[in-house]
């Protein structure tokens, strides 16, 4: 089954909006294969954000991120990567659409609550980045049959 990779970003933990977040993942049926807490270096952050290193931002990116300890998740569930994003909604919070967790819950473009994986290609290289193989739990929900037909799950 496909897994993403979320970063509770220092303006949840700062905002107290982490379980609210979490909930509404809890709620739509993602299992937790991992989870913990850790404070991000400038390193990891330079691969983490390869991408945008040169970009005039990128110092306040790293500021934004080391604040405070963030928390980072592997949620596990059919189409993960997918069904997150959608979840998460736009970059910037002001433009994010209401009832998204940025759209609920920012007003900004760095402070977003959460970092989530953009395709299954990243998230797989993202989770081997902050997950050694024993942090992530593979079990399957008591609940499954509930959360999907047969068929979605043979897919
Ligand atoms: S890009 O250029 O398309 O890769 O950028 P984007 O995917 O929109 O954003 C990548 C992350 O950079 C942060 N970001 C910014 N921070 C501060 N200022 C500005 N202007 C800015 N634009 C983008 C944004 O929070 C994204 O973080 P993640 O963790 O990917 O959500």
């Amino acid at each position: 089954m496909e897994q993403t990779l979320i970063i509770f970003k220092p303006s949840s933990l700062e905002r107290g909006l982490v379980g609210r977040v979490l909930s509404r993942f809890e709620s739509k049926g993602l299992a937790i294969a991992g989870m913990k807490m850790m404070q991000l270096s400038p390193e990891i952050l330079r691969e983490h954000y390869a991408h945008l290193v040169d970009r005039p931002f990128y110092p306040s990116v790293v500021a934004s991120m080391t604040a405070c300890p963030v928390i980072v998740m592997c949620l596990r569930g059919v189409d993960a990567v997918k069904v997150v994003r959608a979840m998460t909604g736009a970059t910037d919070g002001r433009q994010a659409a209401p009832g998204t967790i940025r759209g609920d819950f920012s007003m900004s473009n760095q402070e977003n609550i959460i970092h989530a994986s953009s395709s299954p290609e990243d998230a797989e290289v993202e989770i081997k980045r902050f997950f050694k193989a024993d942090e992530l739990f593979d079990y399957t929900p008591v609940a499954m049959r509930f959360l999907y037909a047969d068929s979605e799950l043979q897919a």
